[in-house]
């Protein structure tokens, strides 16, 4: 059962992308970008997401300052900072999963235009740090920073554990 499959080759073959080159990466991508993560699902289809977009300097530079990812920041053309928004929240795990799926769908996105991305959580430890940095309101929680920039290098094969080892159960 190997037939071509254009979203299950993307999801297979995308990879976490750390090292960019310097080339610029265009807002008419970064807005294709913002809204396949718009295009998630979410329970009551609530939406509670905000994003902010940082390609400044001035922003990236402080913003680095808050992970150990560092350098990864600041190597990329441009990060998402992604928000959840507690004005449109009504169930937490629902709403926090529902911020994961808008994050895949970005990234997906992102390997689909031959671009790449990471996403960067070790920085939540400083979530209000990054927030007060944006500008965020306190009804919006840091759920993540995605790094987008062109590769460097092209990444490996990636490694899962097989579907015997995390299935339960087939009855
Ligand atoms: C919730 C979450 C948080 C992550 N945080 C970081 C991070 O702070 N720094 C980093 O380099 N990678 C981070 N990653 C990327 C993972 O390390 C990566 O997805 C995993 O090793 C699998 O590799 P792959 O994405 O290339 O398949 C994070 C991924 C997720 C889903």
């Amino acid at each position: 059962m190997k037939a071509e499959n254009p979203v299950i080759d993307a999801i297979t073959t995308r990879r976490s992308v750390r090292q960019f080159t310097k080339e610029p990466v265009s807002d008419e991508a970064v807005d294709q970008i913002l809204e396949s993560g718009l295009w998630a699902p979410s329970g009551k289809n609530n939406q509670p997401w905000k994003f902010a977009v940082i390609r400044d300097l001035t922003l990236k530079e402080p913003l680095a300052g808050l992970t150990h990812s560092r350098s990864i920041i600041q190597g990329a053309a441009v990060c998402i900072a992604v928000f959840l928004d507690h004005t449109r929240v009504y169930d937490r795990t629902k709403d926090v999963q529902a911020a994961g799926a808008c994050i895949q769908n970005m990234l997906l996105t992102i390997h689909s235009l031959g671009l790449g991305g990471i996403w960067l959580g070790e920085i939540l430890k400083n979530k209000e740090k990054v927030a007060k940095l944006l500008g965020a309101g306190e009804d919006l929680e840091l759920m993540a920073v995605v790094a987008i920039g062109w590769p460097a290098k092209r990444s490996g094969a990636g490694e899962r554990d097989s579907l015997e080892k995390r299935v339960l159960c087939r009855r």
